[in-house]
């Protein structure tokens, strides 16, 4: 009977959204059969917020030609159109004067928050709490839908080996597996269960594809590898954003393999539209189409329109090509209007599952918009999810946590009283300097006497009209002699040290990527008076620190954390929230083993057990060791954890059975604690090669002081597949090693067979 019900319920469920989809196809047709072609094309152009929409009317320029292509219906979507108010203004120009009326889709980076900031998206990756970064991206689509926003060009899902590339913040690290995983909470987020609510607002899978391996992590820069690597690695977390039911993707600035990403028909039309059926739109990345021109592969804009079209790119970001050239190529057979209804059709689907076609003004109420922007709810929720990103890479002799009472704390370094760096580069509507800083954080614990120095100045800094940026002082060290008085005095000292918050994000790949500035040297002369140093960094990368490693007992990353920064750390400092974070992101010992990554391949001259002290030719650097200083999936916890009693459940696997894999963890320490338990296989042989371990599943549990608990993972045949030599996602029969453990260096493995 219940399996009748249930039956039934799914029936009547899916076939409800079945006809729903109907509905909308059939909408989207009427509609479509009604336009011209130049409004057609409308549809697949988008502008940035070229004036202030609520002010004057623009009476010449580029400005004005624009405002006259918003009131033809030229316009399908604007981005950077923000507020209730101006967001309403340009719906209503759109609306109220086209022929037909069809709403903009308003489009905005939210890339970690809106106005409140929530951790970047690299930090929020290492709670590998799915549940919490699900509610980010909820709390970021509520805040921003209430002010006007339907469409977020996020997640982005790179998955990036390089730490010198900017946009690693953006991420979830260097795992297809945790990146996947990531990739459809935050879809799940933003999205929510219906569309059509006013707080929920289309996500887009961006870059597509494979911009996380630029050459050498410069920005923008070119993109070569192999079909192995783009299957195994890029292609799964859009995939799995795609299987989510994400509404739009966003393709890349690089060329990959020699075609721009923009017009690769190869990722856009044969493997997402075709291979994963993706029914949402492609819209390009800023300019994209432009560039192709500067990449060498369109001979001029015409050329560079149609090359894109063909390629699969639905929607034209700011290259004001679709809009200038498409009739011209349809008049010249060079690409068809079937090309642009798809497009089209595409575009409005998404707009009419949006609500907007029904309601274009459903995301304009200001009363909703003064309610929820800033609330207490979103503020509160980026606190509980910034603790959680805090990962403890060190602490030695127990020097964390905190004592509440009769400590000296001395707190040092430029970052200790920042209020602007923890809101990190994509802030775009956040007021500056609105985080809590550390300095406030801590001032909330009374009971110790804290003084506070910089040590090494800031620079405040406003490029062309944007936002303040903070920079690290590098020419003046007259701080010094102070932070090197008070550490002098205090038993304990907090060190705040790392990247100002802009020195990560688009465009700013680093070429150096340990402690700007005169930090290290800081950090050095402190550390010679009194070595009793807490180190807490905050950055947007991995970062060289391996000094400190060596020399301070105890550091805690703690990324750029949004809005509730100070208060995250200072809770996870004095022991009110026990850390349990692990990097999503290998930390190398130096630039130069940079990428270092943990999936890597055996190669032929692996080592025992990866070394060979006193062999020359075999896989490694005459100067370092092979591996990372921190290595993925690494975390500390004021408790501590034993595993035992690992098991499988049989020692061979066939394609309909599955194998459990159990291991028993208990709580050795002192205090409740969370453990982010991990399970990694490897495939040893295989017809194309495999790497050393895959991460496979993991669980996060949390154990009072002494309690143990048995964790259980299922394996199945699909967890075993991978992109073959034969160009097939499929599992090959052999051996397979299974570890579980606390971070990607566990040794311990179990072995079965896939018959
Ligand atoms: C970035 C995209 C972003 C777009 C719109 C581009 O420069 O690469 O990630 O969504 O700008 O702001």
């Amino acid at each position: 009977m219940k399996f009748k019900l249930l039956f039934l319920s799914f029936f009547v469920l899916s076939s409800s959204t079945f006809f729903a989809q109907q509905t909308i196809d059939k909408k989207v047709n009427d509609l479509l059969s009604k336009m011209t072609l130049k409004e057609k094309i409308g549809q697949m152009n988008q502008y940035n917020g070229f004036w202030n929409f609520t002010g004057p009317v623009p009476k010449g320029g580029d400005s004005k030609v624009k405002y006259d292509h918003l009131a033809n219906g030229w316009v399908g979507s604007m981005l950077n159109i923000t507020g209730v108010r101006e967001v309403r203004e340009v719906q209503k120009i759109a609306v109220e004067n086209s022929r037909l009326g069809i709403p903009l889709i308003i489009g905005f980076d939210l890339i970690h928050g809106y106005k409140t900031v929530f951790p970047i998206p690299l930090a929020e990756a290492a709670s590998w709490d799915l549940e919490a970064i699900r509610l980010s991206a909820a709390m970021a689509a509520k805040e921003a839908s209430a002010a006007g926003i339907n469409w977020t060009f996020a997640p982005m899902v790179d998955i990036t080996r390089d730490a010198r590339w900017g946009r690693v913040m953006e991420g979830a690290g260097e795992d297809p597996y945790l990146g996947s995983l990531v990739a459809r909470a935050r879809v799940e987020g933003f999205q929510g269960k219906d569309l059509g609510s006013p707080f929920t607002i289309a996500a887009t899978a961006k870059h597509f594809a494979a911009y996380g391996f630029v050459e050498a992590g410069k920005e923008y820069n070119t993109v070569d590898i192999g079909l192995n690597t783009l299957h195994n690695i890029v292609l799964p977390p859009f995939k799995a954003a795609a299987d989510a039911g994400i509404k739009t993707f966003m393709n890349s600035f690089n060329d990959l393999n020699g075609i721009p990403a923009t017009a690769d028909a190869y990722l856009q039309r044969d493997i997402l539209k075709k291979e994963w059926n993706f029914d949402g739109f492609v819209v390009s990345d800023w300019g994209s189409i432009r560039e192709m021109i500067a990449h060498g592969y369109a001979e001029n804009q015409k050329h560079a329109g149609e090359l894109a079209l063909l390629g699969g790119s639905d929607m034209d970001m700011e290259s004001s090509i679709y809009i200038y050239e498409l009739e011209k190529l349809i008049q010249e057979n060079k690409v068809s209007e079937a090309h642009i209804d798809d497009a089209v059709k595409r575009i409005l689907k998404v707009k009419f599952e949006l609500g907007l076609i029904d309601d274009p003004y459903l995301y304009c109420n200001e009363e909703i918009e003064a309610k929820i922007v800033g609330s207490k709810e979103i503020v509160d929720a980026t606190l509980e999810v910034a603790k959680k990103s805090i990962v403890l890479l060190k602490n030695e002799n127990e020097i964390l946590p905190l004592r509440k009472k009769g400590v000296k704390i001395g707190l040092i370094g430029p970052l200790a009283a920042d209020k602007s760096s923890p809101l990190g580069n994509w802030r775009i509507r956040a007021d500056n300097n609105t985080a809590i800083s550390v300095l406030e954080g801590l001032k909330n614990y009374k009971g110790n006497d804290l003084s506070y120095t910089q040590g090494v100045k800031l620079i405040n800094k406003i490029p062309e009209g944007f936002h303040e940026e903070v920079q690290i002082n590098t020419t003046d060290k007259t701080g010094f002699d102070e932070a090197i008085a008070l550490a002098k005095k205090v038993e304990v000292v907090v060190m705040v040290l790392g990247e100002h918050g802009f020195q990560s994000g688009e465009g700013r790949s680093r070429s150096k990527i340990d402690l700007p500035g005169f930090q290290q040297e800081l950090l050095e002369k402190v550390a010679a008076v009194n070595p009793n140093i807490v180190l807490v960094l905050m950055n947007g990368r991995p970062l060289v620190i391996s000094w400190a490693a060596e020399h301070i007992p105890a550091i805690v990353e703690a990324w750029q954390l949004g809005t509730q920064s100070g208060n995250a750390i200072a809770q996870v400092l004095y022991g009110d929230y026990n850390p349990s974070g692990k990097l999503p992101m290998s930390f190398p010992r130096s630039l130069g083993q940079v990428p270092v990554y943990y999936n890597h391949k055996s190669t032929g001259r692996p080592g025992t057990e990866g070394e060979e002290p006193g062999s020359v030719f075999w896989s490694h650097y005459t100067d370092e060791e092979n591996s990372p200083l921190y290595p993925f999936g690494f975390g500390l916890s004021y408790t501590t954890f034993e595993y035992s009693a690992f098991n499988l459940s049989a020692t061979e696997m066939t394609k309909n059975t599955s194998i459990e894999a159990s291991i028993v963890v208990k709580n050795t320490g002192k205090v409740k604690g969370k453990e982010v338990v991990q399970l990694y296989i490897q495939d040893p042989y295989a017809s194309a090669t495999r790497p050393v371990k895959e991460l496979k599943g993991f669980k996060v549990i949390e154990l009072e002081a002494g309690e143990s608990q048995k964790v259980t993972f299922n394996l199945k045949e699909k967890d075993l597949a991978f992109y073959n030599a034969k160009q097939k996602w499929e599992a090959e029969p052999g051996t397979f090693h299974v570890f579980i453990g606390t971070d990607s260096k566990v040794k311990q493995k179990l072995t079965f067979e896939l018959k």
